[in-house]
């Protein structure tokens, strides 16, 4: 029996990298999965669900578009028990005298509005039998990041928007935890290119880069019954490079 037997998640950013891996990783241990992306390009995400994977299109900077998702779980699968909000927008590698107000501004409003809603939009459909809200943070939540001003202060805010949801929900069995990846083998922001990604993994303590898979699995042990005593948590997922 899979660990997330009669469960019901949904997934934000979930057309490619870590959201997609995290909606396969649900789908096979058993959870029904809304896999939402602003991407219309979920062909994949789905085929490889073992048809317990339903798309949905989802712009996690409007409310209604998440809320109109957790809707859409409740009509199909009868409730909602996990969200993962995922999505995330790499702002350009710049300093920050550089950057543009634009980017700044698209940076929270993906990364830390997207979060405060998808918690909106999910808790109060949480609040009788309880669920898991999982946050995706990142390393430069604690690692000052140069050039990343706009993403590493937004994912900052990210876990401390999780600590102090956790302590509001608590009392209603709604766990709400985050995780911090380290450098994951995606194409965020263009991706890294191999001599980067070489130089990543060379100052990396375990020797590589992350997988998409490694962080899924963290992913699926917070929305399990297993972390029921897990809530306002930062798990960072990068081989060691936090403790750097
Ligand atoms: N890859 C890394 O090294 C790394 C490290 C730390 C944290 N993260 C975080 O992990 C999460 C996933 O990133 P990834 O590496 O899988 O990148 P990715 O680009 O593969 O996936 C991000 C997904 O989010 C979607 N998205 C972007 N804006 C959206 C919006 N407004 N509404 C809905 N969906 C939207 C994109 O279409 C894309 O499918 C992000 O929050 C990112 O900040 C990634």
């Amino acid at each position: 029996m899979g660990r997330l037997e009669g469960k019901v998640a949904l997934v934000t950013g979930s057309a490619a990298g870590i959201g997609q891996a995290i909606a396969w990783r649900y789908a096979r241990e058993g959870a029904q999965v809304l896999a939402t992306d602003i991407s219309s390009e979920m062909d994949e995400t789905v085929a490889q669900g073992e048809g317990r994977i339903v798309a949905a299109h989802c712009d996690v900077t409007d409310p209604k578009s998440i809320q109109s998702c957790v809707a859409q779980c409740i009509d199909r699968f009868g409730g909602i028990d996990v969200m993962c909000n995922n999505a995330g927008f790499p702002a350009p590698l710049v300093p920050v005298d550089e950057l543009r107000f634009e980017d700044w501004k698209r940076s929270y409003s993906v990364n830390v509005d997207g979060v405060f809603h998808g918690i909106q939009a999910a808790a109060p459909h949480m609040k009788e039998k309880g669920g898991a809200i999982i946050n995706m943070a990142s390393i430069g939540s604690v690692k000052a990041l140069p050039n990343l001003a706009a993403y590493a202060s937004s994912k900052a805010a990210v876990m401390q928007l999780t600590k102090v949801a956790a302590l509001d929900l608590g009392k209603y069995g709604i766990r709400v935890n985050a995780i911090g990846p380290g450098y994951i083998r995606t194409t965020f922001g263009g991706g890294y290119s191999d001599e980067v990604a070489e130089m990543l993994a060379e100052q990396n303590p375990m020797g590589r880069i992350g997988e998409p898979d490694d962080v899924a699995g963290v992913a699926l042990f917070l929305a399990s019954d297993d972390a029921r005593w897990v809530n306002g948590a930062m798990h960072f997922v990068c081989g060691g490079s936090s403790a750097l």
